[in-house]
């Protein structure tokens, strides 16, 4: 213990030389959890922290948190900002889920403000003549995109539980979008990356790409005119500008210039819903995360009852044994997603059964220690005894005790690479979440049921898993990330590293990760582990994959003195941000 306390005072003395001498006395009487066995360092605040995967958008985060907004007016100022910072993935055009922790009701509310299919989609929509997927249809094109839901879900919190303006939150957004952005590194390699795609549309060009075909250099500035125009829109009609007004008026002209089948009638309609999270428990702590059409919610729930019938902090992080009960608990959840996932306005789905603990109990005993199950003998669980009882993501809370965790996507990078022409903002590709027949895996080779196939206005399920963790009531840690398939058992693993290794976000984030979905039957490795492990694994019959990077989780813990923040090295350009006055 000593020893432990030397580690966290170095620590602190090395990591937070501009905090003042109070701030780091008060953390180290604080003792805080996540001190201990500190490699890495969070980022810490006294009033506020913003995470997310943009520099400049958390700092206008913070900024709101200085002005006094709080994390709803903060998160809303974020989500804009994005969608000019980080074209990949934040985004107007998309859609995506946010929690939202109220303190003062200490009520966790689910916003679900996915796309939905357009009222002329239908099961079939994507298939040619031949019975072959026509892909352009399906991923490049005014075809590829639900009725986007960003706008309606960030207007939606800030008038639910904001504190501030419409008008003060999105300024920030549209003057970085008159005034320019600075070309970072990250951004002018992935337009680079992405230029084959997106210069197929002449306004997906004009929007990121000089006007003599060229690319940006890095420290140059890219000025968004026509996304500007957009963000006065909304700024000054609200997102009825969006849904009914001129904005409107450009998509759909754009949609039937390109033949897309999106109507006035389904932007109008679009709707957010507020729905309940899915709650669990884990070692003490209330766990919180969004539910269906997320997929997340439930499996992360369902995997935690799972590893909770094991001593994982014993095993040790990285050990096999750890590793392989994960990656057992990880196939079995996956396996449920293919078969009971849908739109549960649509679809009748089992939630308590999937997050029942008796079920779990149940998984829990089938994990043969010495042998990886092939994914061929797991199939989806018989429930019907259970019946009674690029994505990107941000994380925010204020000194109140509110919290806002949002992810929200486009889908691919740059989604459908199609911006809307005079608009400035791209659309999402989003239809692609649905399933096309359940023996065609989708983007990421995840299965899916006759329930998740295309209808009008149904929502694809998605993997998008914001998450609230919760101590005696209070918003103890906050996480997402991008990541597609990956984004569940990321999110896991931050919550086993912090909840039951006891690490600081820092190190809990950095830790290499592992993956398995079930289907392909393979257990994807990022490089660190000890190869000794790894050879363990081997032998009890896991097909090891080496893996890149996975996920980018942007993560905010509060231990009831001090916010700590923490932004994924995965990606660049990333950061925390605490807010001290
Ligand atoms: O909703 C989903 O599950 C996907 N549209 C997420 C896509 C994604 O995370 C891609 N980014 N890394």
């Amino acid at each position: 213990m000593r020893l432990m306390c030397m580690i966290a005072l170095t620590a602190l003395s090395v990591s937070v030389a501009a905090v003042p001498v109070d701030a780091q006395a008060e953390a180290l009487e604080a003792a805080p959890i996540n001190e201990y066995n500190a490699i890495n360092h969070p980022v810490i605040g006294r009033n506020g922290m913003v995470a997310s995967q943009n520099a400049a958008a958390t700092t206008i985060g913070v900024d709101i948190l200085r002005q006094g907004g709080n994390a709803i007016d903060a998160a809303v100022a974020v989500g804009l900002a994005l969608a000019v910072t980080l074209p990949r993935a934040g985004n107007l055009g998309g859609g995506g889920f946010m929690l939202v922790h109220l303190a003062e009701d200490n009520r966790t509310v689910a916003i679900d403000f996915r796309e939905t299919a357009p009222s002329l989609a239908h099961r079939d929509m994507y298939f040619d003549a031949e019975g072959q997927v026509d892909e352009a249809a399906y991923r490049f094109s005014h075809k590829s995109s639900g009725i986007p839901g960003t706008v309606a879900g960030l207007d939606h919190i800030l008038r639910e539980y904001g504190t501030m303006s419409w008008a003060e939150v999105v300024e920030p957004a549209f003057q970085l979008a008159r005034d320019g952005i600075v070309v970072t590194d990250d951004l002018a390699s992935n337009l680079r990356a992405s230029k084959a795609r997106l210069t197929q549309n002449p306004a997906s060009a004009a929007a990121f790409y000089k006007a003599d075909g060229s690319e940006y250099e890095v420290g140059e500035v890219l000025r968004q005119p026509d996304l500007a125009w957009s963000l006065e829109q909304l700024r000054d009609g609200g997102a009825d500008a969006f849904y009914r007004g001129a904005i409107a008026d450009r998509i759909i002209s754009d949609m039937e210039a390109h033949n897309g089948i999106m109507t006035r009638e389904d932007l109008a309609g679009y709707r957010v819903i507020e729905r309940d999270p899915v709650e669990g428990s884990y070692q003490g702590f209330d766990v919180r995360a969004m539910s269906a059409p997320s997929s997340g919610g439930m499996h992360i729930v369902q995997m935690l009852n799972i590893l909770d019938h094991f001593p994982i902090a014993e095993l040790g992080y990285g050990s096999a044994d750890a590793m392989h009960v994960m990656a057992e608990a990880m196939k079995l959840a996956y396996a449920d997603r293919s078969k009971y996932l849908g739109d549960p306005d649509f679809v009748d789905l089992p939630v308590r059964q999937l997050t029942s603990r008796a079920y779990a109990a149940e998984l829990a005993a089938g994990i043969e220690m010495e042998r990886a199950r092939p994914s061929s003998e797991i199939a989806p669980g018989d429930l019907s005894p259970y019946e009674s009882p690029e994505t990107t993501h941000y994380s925010v809370m204020d000194s109140e005790g509110n919290a806002v965790v949002n992810t929200y996507t486009l889908m691919f990078s740059y989604g459908s690479g199609v911006v809307i022409d005079g608009a400035g903002f791209l659309m999402n590709n989003n239809m692609g979440n649905f399933t096309l027949r359940p023996d065609i895996p989708d983007a990421f080779g995840l299965m899916g049921s006759a329930d998740n196939q295309i209808a009008a206005g149904r929502r694809p399920v998605s993997s998008m898993t914001p998450i609230i963790v919760l101590r005696d009531g209070v918003p103890f840690l906050l996480t997402g990330s991008p990541g597609g398939s990956r984004i569940i058992t990321t999110n896991l693993q931050l919550l086993v590293n912090v909840l039951e290794h006891e690490m600081n976000i820092a190190d809990a984030t950095v830790r290499p990760r592992i993956h398995h979905q079930w289907q392909p039957d393979r257990l994807e490795v990022e490089s660190g582990f000890s190869p000794d492990a790894v050879r363990m694994l081997i032998q009890r019959g896991h097909d090891v994959r080496a893996a890149s990077a996975m996920g980018s989780l942007q993560t905010v813990l509060f231990d009831g003195a001090l916010f700590y923040g923490f932004s994924d090295p995965r990606r660049p350009g990333a950061m925390s941000l605490g807010f001290r006055p």
